[in-house]
């Protein structure tokens, strides 16, 4: 079946499977920033925007996303740097496996949450798993890049 998406600001139709989850159309349409991970919901590194919205996109069914606006990090290359200036100064770039959805999800978090409490921005990434960091580099990071205008 063919679906159409806004992809990064692009206007896209792809041809998908019934069953076809939306990590695989965009990975095998090069979107590669989208990574897999766990493959059920549980790491986040395959997290999108989708409406804005982080969503895991190995558990998203494409069908569903039919008509929506679908965000990965080269659709935020300003932001995504930013945010990278900001990880990488508190010693929270390692791997960077986690980084393209982390960065989206900081992303939308920054739009979404008003003055947000330690507790807030913690919540905001629960199944955004690092298996290198012990977060609080990222932590540091997220709340330098949410105070800037
Ligand atoms: S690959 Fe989707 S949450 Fe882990
Ligand atoms: S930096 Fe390696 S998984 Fe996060």
């Amino acid at each position: 079946m063919k679906i159409k998406l806004k992809v990064n600001g692009e206007n896209k139709v792809f041809d998908v499977k019934a069953d076809e989850y939306l990590l695989d159309t965009l990975r095998k349409n090069n979107y590669v920033s989208v990574r897999r991970g766990c493959d059920n919901t549980s790491c986040g590194v395959c997290t999108v925007l989708i409406n804005g919205n982080p969503a895991a996109s190995c558990s998203y069914l494409s069908c569903k996303a039919d008509g929506k606006e679908i965000t990965t990090v080269e659709g935020i290359p300003e932001e995504a740097a930013k945010i990278a200036g900001f990880f990488g100064r508190e010693g929270a770039d390692q791997c960077g496996f986690c980084n393209p959805s982390m960065a989206l999800t900081v992303y939308a978090m920054k739009k979404e949450l008003v003055n947000p409490t330690d507790d807030d921005i913690r919540s905001y990434l629960v199944g955004n798993l690092c298996r290198c960091s012990g977060y609080q580099g990222q932590h540091r990071a997220i709340k330098a890049y949410l105070e800037v205008e």
